[in-house]
């Protein structure tokens, strides 16, 4: 038998522009107020809001559905088991990948790469051999290399970035060489919105038999992936940024790979036959998968994507993309706004500073005026460095973003520059 979630109205594809109105009521916190004003969240990047859908999906599976999955014979199981698995087939096929078994959960983007470099890494990466990696990597895609360079006198190489915040692809092409074992470079820069030229990357390095994997923690929610077409060896993505829930994310991997990859970690479901002398583990994806999932979480995760596929995600770039110039050409107007990250080809996100007025300043400031943005350094310090600031200011877009939410940033914007003033 197998099990469906109650069908709820999804959006239908339409041509661009969204009907960001009528989306815009399928997320209820859209309706909150903060500080007596209406909620403008802008701040995606880190984590997107929720559709109801999405909301109902977690509620549904909890009152109606709920057991654990694989192991039981009785019926909740093997509900469990059945909707789990149509999440896995869901996400197979929202990044086109070839089969099912390339699909291992995991808790988000972060484990995805530390799962890679603790078990592809310490299995064929060793002393003297390189991981190359590029200046605009977030911190999950720098520490679980340095932690494995630590491990195995491995040697991380660093591909810097322009001024514009673009990849140097000439210093690339010339630190690809005969030592690198692996290239691990992000997909979409959160702290500048660079989308990077993945395409030739994964050409070049696969020109040397070097294996390349994405972090496609922003890319996935903003335009579409096809990991079979890209050729990459592993994509890594969170739910939470995809407007699912946190605490499950998406390691995809070439079967092959994984295949020849050991365990990361030991414990139930990852095995096949245990006895005190040897054990037997299970074939993929359940290899990486020891213990309870987040088994709701998947769930779930897998109605954002149904979610997402009624809108479709060309429909979703198109309109990001007009939001997200229409705020550059506004905020060039700003005295004193200066806008970090200029890369021709960029997702959603407008990283800038304002003279004289710390990033925080602006974030509280704004916070008042019901402005949800980002102040920091968005985990991505060696950015911050490059561009010599301590910290950006960052709004980010999403689907139910509109040119008013827009206006109305750019508006707070002003207001805090006059009591800097
Ligand atoms: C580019 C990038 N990589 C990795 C991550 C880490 O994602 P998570 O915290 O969901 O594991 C993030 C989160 O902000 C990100 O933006």
């Amino acid at each position: 038998m197998s099990i469906a979630l109650a069908q709820r109205p999804h959006p239908i594809a339409e041509p661009n522009p969204l009907d960001v109105e009528r989306l815009r009521a399928d997320f209820p916190i859209l309706g909150e107020t903060v500080h007596g004003r209406p909620l403008v969240y802008l701040d995606n990047a880190s984590s997107t809001q929720k559709p109801r859908s999405v909301i109902d999906a977690i509620s549904e599976v909890y009152q109606r559905h709920y057991s654990n999955v694989h192991r039981g014979v009785h019926t909740l199981s093997q509900r469990s088991t059945d909707l789990f698995e149509g999440a896995r087939e869901k996400v197979r096929s929202f990044i086109n990948a070839a089969r099912n078994q390339e699909v291992i959960f995991v808790r988000g983007t972060t484990e995805a790469i530390n799962l890679v470099a603790q078990t592809y890494g310490r299995a064929n990466i060793g002393a003297g051999d390189e991981i190359l990696i590029t200046t605009m990597e977030h911190h999950s895609n720098i520490v679980p290399w340095q932690m494995l360079c630590a491990q195995t006198g491995a040697r991380l190489q660093v591909v810097p970035i322009n001024r514009r915040g673009e990849l140097d692809m000439d210093a690339f092409e010339g630190l690809l060489n005969d030592r690198t074992r692996l290239v691990a470079v992000v997909h979409m820069s959160n702290a500048l919105g660079t989308v990077n030229p993945v395409q030739a990357i994964i050409d070049q390095a696969h020109r040397r038999g070097v294996p390349v994997l994405l972090d496609g923690a922003q890319s996935a929610a903003h335009m579409p992936v096809d990991v079979q077409a890209l050729d990459c060896d592993f994509f890594a993505f969170s739910g939470h940024k995809l407007y699912g829930p946190s605490g499950i994310g998406v390691l995809y991997g070439k079967e092959a790979l994984l295949k020849a990859m050991p365990p990361y970690q030991g414990g139930g479901d990852m095995i096949r036959q245990v006895t005190f002398d040897k054990t037997e583990y299970n074939e993929l994806p359940y290899k990486f998968e020891a213990g309870t999932p987040a088994i709701v979480d998947a769930i779930a995760l897998g109605t954002a994507i149904d979610y997402l596929n009624g809108i479709g995600l060309a429909a979703i770039a198109e309109h990001e993309h007009q939001l997200l110039a229409y705020a550059t050409q506004r905020a060039a107007h700003i005295p004193g706004l200066n806008v970090i990250g200029t890369a021709q080809d960029k997702g959603a996100i407008l990283s800038f500073t304002l003279e004289r007025v710390h990033p925080h300043d602006v974030g509280t400031l704004l916070d008042q005026l019901g402005i949800a943005i980002r102040a920091g350094h968005h985990c991505a310090m060696p950015v911050m460095d490059f561009f010599e600031v301590p910290a950006t200011v960052r709004a980010s877009f999403a689907l139910y973003n509109t040119r008013e939410e827009v206006d109305c940033l750019m508006d707070g914007i002003q207001q805090v520059i006059e009591v800097f003033a």
